[in-house]
């Protein structure tokens, strides 16, 4: 049965983008993953539960994830907590300088997720 790998991603000047383009093409040249590439405004509850995996990226924009994520998040956190747990995840991120900060708020929600 196929694996659905889910990316969530906002971009404002398209860096992201091309990376959620290139990781999308990498998992679809696996055997047995469905990718679902979806904008942050375009992603709700009902998409995090029924993927088996997650992309999340961003930008960082001002020492944080991008807003539009951050609202995904909020829009989507208690919806799926406890339902998820132990699915994988990755996040991307994209950043002039270091990302550090994005990629540690990203890490944190999905500690709370305990994905792995
Ligand atoms: C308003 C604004 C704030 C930014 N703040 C940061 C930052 O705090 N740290 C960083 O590493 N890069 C920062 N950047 C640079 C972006 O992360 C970088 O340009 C990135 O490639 C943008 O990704 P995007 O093309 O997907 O929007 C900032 C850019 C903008 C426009």
């Amino acid at each position: 049965m196929a694996k659905t790998l889910l990316i969530v991603y906002h971009s404002m000047t398209d860096g992201t983008h091309q990376m959620v383009e290139a990781a999308r093409a990498g998992a679809s040249a696996e055997a047995g993953v469905g990718v679902r590439l979806l904008h942050a405004s375009q992603a709700g509850p009902a998409d995090v539960l029924t993927a088996d995996a997650y992309i999340f990226a961003t930008p960082e924009n001002l020492a944080a994830m991008s807003g539009q994520l951050k609202h995904f998040f909020d829009r989507t956190y208690y919806a799926a907590l406890d339902q998820i747990v132990g699915r994988p995840y990755a996040a991307l991120i994209c950043a002039g300088s270091d990302g550090n900060n994005a990629a540690r708020q990203v890490e944190r929600i999905a500690t709370g997720w305990r994905l792995s």
